[in-house]
């Protein structure tokens, strides 16, 4: 969580600064409370996202004031961390009897607040984006249900049955199902028995509520997929730690799942640039070419209201548009003028090199559109395949634009530079022949944004003009 807000409350000031240093990694906006009624005011008007408090104050002591901040519907969600120099086994439980998500001694701050508050300020967030969906034909015990988990942070969907739980299912997917087994209309079995059939729902976590504790029954919910099974009447409190234990272990191998994708991609774009570093090293007039069309297709995509994904995978194909120029000789590649037949029948290969050099790195797959097609035509007189327009990928179509512009605004060996203007002039003229007229728009939107248009100087016009010889 970046700069969270952070309220403590303690009666001795050299505590609250001792905190506030141990604090310091987090970058939290801290304020700071003499004791519980202080501390209950504050916390009202504060939005905070966690409070560290004491045991033994003046005014209001902190089981009061636990106890306040856990009673008000304003509050109640913000997790509490009690910092008191009291350690019996009593004044602990107590601590969580009246709400608070962790307890440590003073003498323990200096080597526990600060992992216990990253902890809990991690789970919070998770918990804030975790929905769970309550299946059940008692309205009784769906009101408990959700008071339970809402009381906890969690979202809330409920439902009176099978069926009308596959309806919800169809319009949103949750972190986790609880459900009865015994309801009219689609019972528990039949609608655990659904939900594993779904592709899109056999991951969702599946518990079982019923008052059926025939042993059969649990072990046949068990083989159905369910993950749990628990028994009613329960506790409401059991079965909101059973819940937050079952997310939370989902919630580990999900975070383990993401730093290993993280890493994997890092990994990857760090080889991307040395492989287009090898690429540009060859070739000094197309240095930094592949980076300027990374930039500008992404920043198209950006415009378009596209994920945050999409324009990170946009960006990369962009850089590893022409990687498969690695394939082509220097004799060819770097031929001052114009090509022979046969020496551009070789260029014409560079997209199809490149998207099978690609092929064998799963995380990049969503990218060779981009690579294989960036050389397509509207018209249908590209390569390597002359697909027509719509039939070339979207983001190609992109690209083939942002290799356009970038590569006649550039110095080449074949020709010079064109100025911003004439080189948009050239674009407008190719429009719906050779480029897309729609990401031709969104370019010009692109360009118009960023300011670029018409700022640099008038160049050497150039009088040659795209053709399928164009690199
Ligand atoms: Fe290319």
């Amino acid at each position: 969580m970046n700069n969270p807000r952070i309220l403590i409350v303690d009666d001795s000031i050299t505590i609250r600064k001792s905190m506030i240093t141990l604090l310091n990694p987090f970058n939290a906006t801290i304020i700071e409370a003499k004791n519980g009624q202080e501390g209950f005011e504050l916390a009202e008007a504060g939005n905070f996202d966690i409070i560290l408090s004491d045991i033994e104050m003046p005014v209001m002591n902190g089981i009061e004031f636990c106890r306040r901040i856990k009673e008000n519907p304003k509050t109640r969600n913000i997790p509490i961390v009690v910092v008191s120099s009291f350690d019996s086994g009593e004044d602990i439980n107590l601590g969580f009897q009246v709400g608070a998500a962790a307890y440590i001694t003073k003498d323990e701050a200096k080597e526990l607040l600060y992992n216990t508050i990253k902890d809990i300020l991690l789970k919070t967030s998770f918990k804030r984006e975790r929905t769970i969906l309550i299946v059940d034909d008692s309205i009784s015990i769906r009101r408990i249900v959700q008071k339970g988990l809402e009381r906890s942070g969690f979202q809330v969907l409920t439902a009176e049955n099978g069926k009308e739980a596959l309806y919800v299912l169809n319009k949103t997917l949750p972190d986790m199902i609880l459900s009865d087994i015994d309801m009219p209309v689609m019972n528990g079995y039949k609608f655990c028995e659904a939900v594993r059939l779904k592709h899109e729902l056999k991951k969702i976590p599946f518990m079982v509520m019923s008052a059926n504790s025939d042993r059969g029954n649990m072990n046949r919910m068990i083989q159905q997929g369910a993950v749990a099974y628990i028994c009613k009447p329960f506790n409401i409190d059991q079965l909101v730690i059973m819940v937050e234990k079952i997310l939370s272990d989902q919630f580990l191998i999900l975070l383990k799942e993401k730093e290993r994708i993280d890493n994997e991609r890092d990994l990857m774009i760090a080889t991307i640039a040395s492989l287009v570093t090898a690429l540009e090293a060859r070739d000094a007039y197309t240095r930094g070419h592949s980076e300027a069309v990374g930039e500008i297709i992404s920043g198209m995509l950006k415009l378009t209201g596209a994920s945050k994904t999409e324009v990170e995978t946009a960006f990369i194909g962009g850089r590893l548009h022409d990687i498969g120029k690695i394939g082509i000789r220097d004799d060819i590649l770097l031929k001052p003028g114009r090509l022979t037949e046969v020496e551009f029948a070789q260029i014409m290969k560079h997209p199809d090199i490149g998207a099978e050099i690609l092929k064998s790195i799963p995380s990049l797959a969503d990218t060779i559109p981009i690579v294989r097609y960036h050389h397509e035509r509207m018209d249908g007189k590209g390569y390597p395949q002359g697909l027509k327009g719509s039939k070339i990928p979207v983001l190609a179509r992109m690209t083939a634009v942002a290799d356009t512009y970038h590569s006649l605004t550039s110095n080449r060996p074949y020709r010079k530079e064109s100025n911003i203007e004439n080189a948009l002039q050239i674009i407008d003229d190719v429009k719906g022949i050779q480029l897309c007229p729609d990401c031709v728009s969104l370019f010009l939107d692109y360009i118009d944004k960023k300011g670029d248009n018409g700022t640099r100087l008038a160049g050497t016009l150039v009088n040659s003009f795209i053709t399928t010889l164009d690199r």
